[in-house]
């Protein structure tokens, strides 16, 4: 099987695998304790905040380990919404949010908050323009913001640093879920002051299950999660060793690639080149100079894109149809929406995700069996092909 879904989530590299096992086996004592193995364990996961706070240029107080990208997010934005209150707190995100920034804002908007969502040009990127004027007319009664850093489905970078800038010149907090980011191209919060960011480590080849929240030192927090006061008292929960361990290993393993500048942007280029060289009536989607360098979103005129999936297993390819979460749905997703595609061009995209681990050669067999893929389905369907090969911008 050739996987090309790292956008949904990446395997395990090995020497995270082997820098978690003895957490599993006989380093299990619970971290709070007194005694010597519990000691070890601690240590461990100090030494993993370090790690995780070297990715993203933090100080390793400033790193909270939670659950997962899902928790992480919910915890910052169900503490800002506490913060602000709704009689005035306004909330400002984007028209292209991952469902797990997407539904706690909807809960807001359910119980009255007043809630602005910037839309995005036909590359898939914030407009700005729009971002301000809902930061502007937030400016009096406060409220926050939660811009992503870049999309799932798309891999569209997103302006984070001008949405920043602009968000706190309106006095507002700033959250970006950068799950999609970090370990992928340089994220610093050094350069880039936002208050809240969520990471996940699933995402850059560490284990599912286990995020962080960073939390700008200085900030007002109160936890979503509450017990026996873990992590400052910022994420209650008896930690899970192993997986912060491999998150710090993960972390460890992704800033030196980022460091060699070592990235799958040439494995996608070759795919992309090959598919689009090949087969005609190929759409590739979103900004162009503004993408991870392991996402490839294409479009296939007059093919749906849920019989390319099955025949695309059948060759031993492994993508997705927009996001993970929309596989299966065939209403175009959110982000197409908001980026314009009609509903037929929604309906012939397919998701491609890159990773350190995959190859070249895995990268050209993947074209072949889409140009295979492509073909047979048009040749059972007799639709059209498409006359040409189009980029958007
Ligand atoms: C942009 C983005 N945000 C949030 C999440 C959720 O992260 P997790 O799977 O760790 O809960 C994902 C994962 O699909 C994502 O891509």
């Amino acid at each position: 099987m050739i996987y090309l879904d790292a956008n949904a989530t990446t395997p395990l590299l090995p020497e995270v695998l082997d820098a978690m096992l003895p957490w599993l086996r006989e380093g299990f004592h619970n971290p709070s304790a007194s005694y010597g193995g519990a000691k070890e364990a601690r240590r461990a996961i100090g030494e993993a905040r370090e790690k995780v706070a070297a990715l993203v240029g933090a100080d390793p107080d400033e790193i909270v380990f939670t659950g997962g990208g899902t928790e992480s997010t919910n915890m910052a934005l169900k503490w800002l919404a506490r913060l602000v209150g709704r009689k005035t707190g306004k909330v400002v995100t984007s028209a292209i949010e991952h469902s797990s920034v997407l539904r706690p804002i909807e809960t807001f908007a359910d119980v009255g908050y007043p809630v602005a969502r910037a839309g995005v040009d036909g590359g898939g990127r914030l407009r700005m323009e729009e971002f301000q004027a809902a930061c502007e007319a937030a400016r009096e009664g406060g409220g926050f913001t939660s811009v992503m850093w870049a999309n799932n489905e798309t891999g569209v970078i997103q302006p984070v640093a001008e949405a920043c800038a602009i968000a706190k010149e309106c006095g507002l907090a700033f959250h970006t879920d950068a799950i999609q980011a970090v370990g992928k191209i340089p994220v610093n919060v050094r350069e880039l002051p936002v208050d809240f960011l969520s990471l996940s480590a699933h995402k850059f080849h560490g284990p599912k299950g286990v995020g962080v929240l960073y939390i700008r030192s200085g900030c007002r927090f109160e936890p979503m999660v509450r017990g026996g006061g873990q992590e400052q008292d910022r994420r209650s929960g008896t930690e899970n060793t192993a997986g912060i361990v491999g998150l710090g290993k993960a972390a460890e393993l992704a800033l030196a690639r980022l460091a060699a500048k070592e990235h799958p942007g040439a494995v996608r280029a070759a795919f992309e080149a090959k598919v689009v060289g090949e087969v005609e009536g190929v759409t590739v989607n979103g900004d162009l100079l503004h993408r991870l360098p392991g996402t490839s979103h294409l479009s296939f005129g007059g093919c749906e894109a849920a019989g390319l999936l099955i025949l695309l297993d059948d060759l031993g390819v492994a993508c997705s149809a927009g996001s993970a979460c929309m596989t299966g749905k065939q209403q175009p997703s959110h982000v197409q929406k908001a980026m314009g595609f009609s509903d037929a061009k929604a309906k012939s995209s397919l998701r491609f995700g890159f990773s350190c681990l995959t190859t070249m050669d895995e990268a050209l067999a993947a074209a072949e069996a889409v140009k295979k893929a492509v073909a047979k389905l048009r040749r059972v369907q007799g639709g059209s092909t498409g006359p040409v090969v189009v980029y958007s911008a």
